[in-house]
């Protein structure tokens, strides 16, 4: 196997950039981008993704990351981390969004999930797409088990809190038709970084999951997004709402000022590609403006 070709990340990028946009000029207007969301209102449909351990790229990383959606006025996610951590994130003021892990002990994920809505979370998820090893085992996340969850399972968790729930991993049809079936408030498309080889691009992958959600629940997506002109082509083909992660992850050694104006800057060119596209809001987003290269 060529492992440059097999990876994730770069057939993500190269069918991002292979996505080409139309304008549309006459009668169009100034963009506003501000996102309804579980009955709040965002500044930008541009979230944080759900990150872990980045007192690893800065002291007090993951702090400097809630703060800095807070600043920009943005949904935070987050991902696995201990509950005096997410207790300090939830104090910057970042409305955010728990993910949990596939544990394979069900009562300590009930456990994690009741402490984030306590904590005061928005809603809660978890990322389904961890539970396999890749050599035919499950996972193990630094001395974790984990175990693959049944829709039975997942069903549990969504009716065990007051607050949404979001499968996150989803890049087919009929997971996001399972998710769908058992309550779950949002879908987050995503390949995790690449946690297979070949996966196919969450932008390819999400018109089919559309199709099977059928506009019962908000569909968001991450992995590999860098640029407000990469967040209009994931809005302009459905997502309600992109997270950044590792593009923004650089910035953390610089502040959550930092963190802040880059996620700024980008709801800003997206505004700017909006007005060229004659898209006033984010609800009159248009997939026909969308064309695929050839080659
Ligand atoms: C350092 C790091 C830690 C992560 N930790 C988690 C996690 O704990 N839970 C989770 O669901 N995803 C985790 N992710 C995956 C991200 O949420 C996201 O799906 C992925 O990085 C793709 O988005 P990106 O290309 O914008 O980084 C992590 C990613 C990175 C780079």
């Amino acid at each position: 196997m060529d492992l440059l070709t097999a990876n994730s990340d770069r057939i993500t990028r190269n069918y991002l950039d292979s996505l080409l946009i139309e304008t549309r000029y006459i009668d169009s207007t100034l963009a506003d981008s501000h996102m309804e969301l579980f009955g709040e209102r965002f500044d930008t449909p541009i979230m944080t993704a759900a990150l872990s351990h980045l007192g690893n790229t800065a002291p007090d990383g993951m702090k400097i990351y809630a703060d800095g959606a807070a600043k920009a006025g943005a949904l935070h996610w987050v991902g696995m981390g201990s509950y005096e951590e997410l207790e300090e994130i939830v104090s910057t003021g970042a409305r955010t969004v728990k993910i949990v892990k596939p544990l394979e002990n069900n009562d300590e994920i009930i456990k994690e999930l009741k402490h984030a809505e306590d904590a005061g979370c928005i809603a809660v998820g978890m990322d389904i797409d961890h539970a396999f090893d890749g050599k035919g085992g499950y996972d193990n996340v630094f001395g974790i088990p984990m175990k693959a969850k049944t829709a039975k399972e997942l069903k549990n968790f969504v009716e065990s809190v007051n607050i949404p729930f979001i499968v996150k991993g989803v890049m087919s049809p009929s997971d996001a038709a399972k998710c769908v079936e058992i309550g779950a408030a949002g879908i987050q498309v995503s390949h995790h970084h690449g946690m297979i080889d070949y996966s196919v691009p969450p932008l390819m992958a999400l018109p089919g999951i559309l199709q099977a959600v059928d506009g019962r629940i908000p569909v968001f997506v991450d992995c590999g997004f860098e640029s407000g002109m990469d967040v209009y082509k994931a809005l302009a083909l459905g997502a309600k709402a992109v997270s950044i992660g590792r593009h923004l992850m650089p910035l953390l050694k610089d502040g959550s000022d930092a963190v802040a104006d880059r996620i700024k800057d980008m709801d800003a060119e997206l505004r700017g590609i909006m007005c060229r596209t004659g898209i006033s809001d984010l609800s009159s987003m248009d997939p026909s403006v969308i064309h695929k290269t050839l080659y």
